[in-house]
């Protein structure tokens, strides 16, 4: 084995160098890009889309598939608008907002601390003519059919957990479920939010995983301490160092109008420790309100103390899209080599890199054999074939988009039946035969230190 270890390595420290390379490499890019962008909308090109299934189908293994105690759901982006009233959207969900006079610019008012892009000289937002702070609410509305009346007004989901309080009755009823259980779903939810920012960690358009958790009150603080350790254990196992993780418990005044209990997960981006997750005790709220404004009882009988009641909500919530950012921050390493070269390369978990290994013939006169490992190896892995450029090129580009290992066939290949397999961190090399190529890989790619 031969090892060509990094002299010297710095971390991800201006989000332009991740924008730029997520761009380069078709992880993530602007939304509707050739007509200058939209505010808040990205798009997730070939890399960034496997790295997103990935995670997704590791929360959906993890929280719904593994357990006998959660169902999926994929409910419709758009409900009955009176959804939105019964969960207190129309009336709560909305930031305080102030108009500046001069420009014309609007901003949240907890963020008046920063610099107005309008001013020519670093002056604040707070130094503007400002109006007083007015709420505005974040939820993004259309209309439905042909008519443009009150009546058509419709709501893109600010969250995605409402249709699974509404569905409750019938994914329990239909799968037999008994409490304490829980269902999940992932999905689109909406924001108009005023001012995106840092890449797509606010969005418009964003994507979460959540799980409603729904169990008697005597529980609740049990289930809510399980579900924080279980959702902490989650994102360990997505490699992340422990001095980049925290909890965050929510002081009283912070709490949504549902939350009786919140604590968020926390990573430390290089803009600051921001939320990736929140888990919340929403105790008897939103059934309890469905059952109010739709006319339905919600609630469960306990089959055995006949006690009649409405169940208590722990929720876990989790960002797809800034779990996915994190995760790029956190793997981002410029590399000072030996021979003085750089690379730059991403340091991520095997189980979310998007390509799990690529083929590399040493001259395009052995592109026949290296297609045919490709093809082998395709049946179990996502796996990516290069043959143009010089060797060094090729693994460069294979770093940049966090493939852990290279196969490389080369001319002893066709006499010993064997390829050189890179791991991308450490840049060992390995003598691996072919024929045991696919179980090397599954062994490699699985193993957790
Ligand atoms: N159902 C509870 C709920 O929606 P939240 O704290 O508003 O709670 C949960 O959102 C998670 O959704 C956040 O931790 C974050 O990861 C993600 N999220 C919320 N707003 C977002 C936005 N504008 N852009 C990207 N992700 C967002």
């Amino acid at each position: 084995m031969t090892r060509d270890m990094p002299d010297a390595s710095r971390r991800l420290e201006h989000m332009d160098e991740l924008v730029s390379l997520c761009a380069r490499r078709g992880f993530i890019f602007a939304s509707s890009e050739i007509y200058g962008g939209i505010n808040g909308f990205w798009d997730y090109g070939p890399l960034g889309v496997e790295l997103k299934n990935n995670l997704k189908s590791l929360w959906w293994q993890r929280v719904v598939r593994e357990r006998e105690d959660v169902e999926g759901l994929d409910s419709s982006i758009i409900s009955h608008p009176r959804t939105w009233e019964a969960s207190g959207h129309v009336e709560h969900f909305s930031d305080p907002m102030v108009d500046c006079r001069t420009c014309k610019r609007r901003f949240r008012a907890d963020q008046t601390d920063e610099a107005c892009p309008e001013a020519p000289s670093q002056r604040r937002v707070s130094e503007c003519d400002l109006t007083e702070p007015r709420n505005f609410n974040l939820m993004l509305q259309t209309r439905l059919g042909a008519s443009e009346d009150a009546a058509s007004l419709a709501y893109l989901r600010a969250e995605t957990c409402q249709p699974i309080f509404t569905d409750f009755k019938r994914v329990r009823e239909s799968a037999r479920q008994k409490l304490p259980f829980g269902i999940a779903q992932i999905g689109k939810a909406f924001r108009n939010e005023i001012n995106p920012r840092n890449f797509t960690f606010r969005s418009r358009e964003f994507e979460q995983a959540e799980l409603e958790f729904f169990c008697h009150g005597s529980e609740r603080e049990k289930w809510f301490q399980h579900w924080l350790e279980e959702r902490l254990a989650f994102h360990r196992g997505l490699g992340f160092d422990a001095d980049h993780l925290r909890t965050r418990p929510h002081d009283s005044d912070e709490l949504a109008h549902y939350a009786r209990q919140a604590v968020d997960v926390e990573f430390l981006f290089p803009f600051g420790w921001q939320e990736i997750e929140g888990i919340h005790d929403r105790g008897d709220w939103d059934l309890s309100r469905h059952s109010e404004y739709a006319g339905k009882d919600l609630g469960v009988t306990d089959l055995e103390t006949k006690e009649r009641f409405v169940p208590m909500v722990i929720e876990t919530s989790v960002g797809i899209d800034r779990t996915c950012l994190a995760l790029l921050c956190h793997a981002y390493r410029v590399e000072t080599l030996a021979e003085g070269d750089e690379r730059t390369v991403l340091r991520l978990h095997p189980a979310v890199a998007p390509i799990k290994a690529a083929v590399l013939p040493l001259s395009k006169k052995l592109a026949d054999p290296a297609r045919a490992i490709q093809s082998e190896l395709r049946r179990h892995f996502n796996v990516f074939y290069d043959e143009a450029g010089n060797i060094g090129r090729r693994y460069r580009r294979q770093d940049e988009a966090g493939t852990p290992f290279c196969v490389t066939y080369d001319f002893d290949s066709q006499e010993d039946g064997k390829v050189t397999v890179r791991e991308r961190d450490s840049m060992a090399q390995d003598r691996v035969a072919v024929d045991g190529l696919a179980a090397y890989l599954r062994e490699r790619l699985e193993r957790t230190d």
